[in-house]
């Protein structure tokens, strides 16, 4: 299993503060807020990372993170996408890295102390979503769950049909960069992981899971202060 980080985009929801650095190196409590996705894929056993990077200050992730020996990676690998094409244009970047293995993606502004070290011991192929219930869904992904599988997962909807956000938690198998292939851009120019995720789901093969713990994206002020607050008070403890 390898991993991938899409870190890439200018992180305008957060100007000022992203005049002078990216986004993801941002503070969260006492690390820069990339550490949090790295270190969710560490406990995962995952030693072999991509991190997708892109923006003006991309060089400053390799004065942070150099080879990724801090965290026990036995490979840190970086790429650069031009532009802000979508996650799903970020993610193809890694299809040399993944070498026909399985990649557990995270995105760089999700932040967790989730254990999924199970789900990627155990994952058999296909895709694996993770869900988690929240206040405000239309601000997400939502999947529709009906006898037990995901009927559809619509972005960002108006009128959310659950409360069943998807995280920015995956995992795919090797089939994900041909599937990536296909995608058009949606209304808003980007290659959507969504649409990524409903073409696992039309084949059957998208399987999800809940997502147990703190989960958080650390994408606006408002989220980004309470993902600091929460950090601060577990590191405290
Ligand atoms: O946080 C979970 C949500 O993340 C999911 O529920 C949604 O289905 C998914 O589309 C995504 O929604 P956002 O609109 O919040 O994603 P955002 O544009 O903030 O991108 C998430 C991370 O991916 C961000 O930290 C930077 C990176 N990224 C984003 C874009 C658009 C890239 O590396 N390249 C890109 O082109």
């Amino acid at each position: 299993m390898k991993g991938v980080i899409t870190a890439g985009g200018l992180g305008t929801r957060l100007r000022p503060l992203t005049y002078v650095t990216n986004k993801h190196l941002l503070p969260v409590y006492d690390k820069p807020m990339i550490y949090r996705p790295i270190e969710t894929l560490v406990r995962a056993g995952i030693d072999e990372i991509m991190l997708i990077v892109g923006g003006p200050f991309a060089g400053d992730f390799i004065r942070v993170l150099k080879n990724g020996e801090a965290f026990g990676l036995k490979h840190l690998e970086y790429a650069y996408q031009e532009g802000e094409g979508g996650i799903a244009d970020a993610l193809r970047l890694a299809r040399s890295f993944a070498d026909n293995d399985n990649v557990t993606v995270i995105l760089g502004d999700n932040c967790t102390n989730a254990d999924i070290s199970e789900a990627v011991r155990e994952f058999r192929g296909g895709a694996m979503i993770f869900l988690k219930e929240i206040d405000d869904p239309e601000r997400f992904g939502v999947a529709t769950i009906e006898g037990g599988i995901v009927k559809r997962i619509v972005e960002k909807p108006q009128v959310p049909e659950s409360n069943l956000a998807v995280t920015g938690v995956y995992i795919y198998d090797p089939t994900v960069f041909d599937k990536i292939d296909k995608i058009k851009p949606s209304p808003r120019g980007e290659l959507e992981i969504t649409d990524l995720n409903n073409q696992y789901l039309e084949e059957g093969q998208l399987r999800w899971s809940m997502l147990e713990g703190y989960w958080s994206d650390a994408g606006s002020f408002e989220t980004l202060a309470e993902v600091n607050a929460y950090w601060a008070r577990k590191e405290r403890r």
